[in-house]
């Protein structure tokens, strides 16, 4: 089953996804300097990019991951096990590392009740369809949403010992600030002894970093330039999408992979949906992704200062990557 919260009430109305991509994008473009929330990417397109991405030799993330859960996920079921559960995964994706726990779990006999949330509703509409025909009799049921506002229609009122996955590194997408107001309201969500597991992509040689988010191939640029495609398709704009060209690099001192679209010109587009054009200067950027890789260091600050209890701590073997189980924590 899947609940859509991204559907207004009124059929006559656009989707509240619509608004508020319409609103951000309003904001996003009359900042100094121009940008827009990463989140856009993934419509159905986008998310059948993404999933290209995964596949490619360059984007180690998924791999590193998938090693952790394959050799480490034992540790993982360990502090699972017990009580029935709630398990929720914020953004899955197509869910290809999640199935390994799913498969442990369901060995063990663990009862519980798998609950991905998502902005695409294509990811998870798929996603679901795949778990039903591996995992016949699963409980499984998806929201399609925002990660935050899903998990509190979810968790209103409920008392089920919860577990939530964010894997892949999604936490990377948000600035510092960001990263802590948003572990912090999952904090207050969660009650005490609730287990959140965060998948973490760590430094390492830059050109290793640079290259996952700009592809031999072409994948990641496609990917970016999506966004101003969707614009057109979704809110009536009119980007010349080969105006603009994608750019990626590494912040050494900020920490993150950061990508733009750079418009190659002087130019200007209209969007109907906002009813207003924008002005692009030559070589102007428009800001599209941060990726944060961490430091150790970064982790264990996160979690202490949001008022989590590192649980463990599993990594692959060229310590690429890093899956952090922490504890909530609201103990004295
Ligand atoms: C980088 S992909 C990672 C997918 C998966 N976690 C993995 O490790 O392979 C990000 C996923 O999160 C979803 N997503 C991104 N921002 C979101 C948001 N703000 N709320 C809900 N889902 C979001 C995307 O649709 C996509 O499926």
């Amino acid at each position: 089953m899947l609940h859509d919260l991204l559907r207004s009430e009124d059929p006559t109305e656009a989707s509240r996804l619509t608004e508020a991509f319409a609103l951000d994008v309003l904001m996003g473009l009359s900042s100094a300097p121009k940008h827009i929330p990463s989140k856009y990417f993934y419509d159905d397109i986008g998310s059948r990019l993404f999933e290209r991405i995964m596949g490619l030799p360059e984007y180690y993330l998924t791999g590193c991951e998938r090693e952790v859960f394959e050799r480490q996920h034992q540790r993982v079921v360990e502090e699972l096990s017990g009580e029935p559960l709630l398990l929720v995964e914020l953004g899955p994706g197509n869910g290809v590392k999640t199935r390994l726990l799913l498969r442990a779990l369901c060995e063990r006999s663990q009862p519980f009740r798998y609950v991905p949330i998502d902005i695409s509703k294509s990811a998870l509409s798929a996603l679901l369809d795949s778990l039903e025909t591996a995992f016949p009799g699963i409980e499984a049921e998806g929201i399609a949403a925002d990660y935050l506002s899903g998990l509190r229609w979810l968790t209103r009122g409920a008392d089920t010992r919860t577990v939530v996955l964010f894997l892949g590194s999604n936490l990377g997408n948000f600035s510092g600030a960001e990263s802590l107001v948003f572990l912090k309201s999952l904090w207050n969500m969660l009650k005490d002894g609730d287990l959140v597991l965060i998948g973490f992509d760590l430094r390492k040689d830059l050109d290793v970093m640079r290259r996952a988010y700009d592809d031999s191939e072409g994948a990641t640029r496609d990917f970016n330039l999506n966004l101003l495609h969707r614009i057109n398709r979704d809110l009536g704009g009119d980007f010349d999408v080969d105006g603009f060209r994608f750019y990626s690099t590494f912040d050494v001192h900020g920490g993150s992979i950061t990508s733009y679209l750079v418009s190659r010109a002087e130019q200007s587009a209209y969007i109907e949906a906002i009813g207003r054009r924008f002005h692009f200067g030559p070589w102007e950027p428009i800001r599209t992704e941060l990726s944060y890789k961490y430091l150790e260091s970064d982790i264990e600050r996160l979690a202490e200062e949001t008022g989590y209890t590192i649980v463990a701590r599993l990594y692959d073997a060229r310590r690429y990557f890093t899956d952090s189980l922490w504890r909530v924590c609201k103990g004295e």
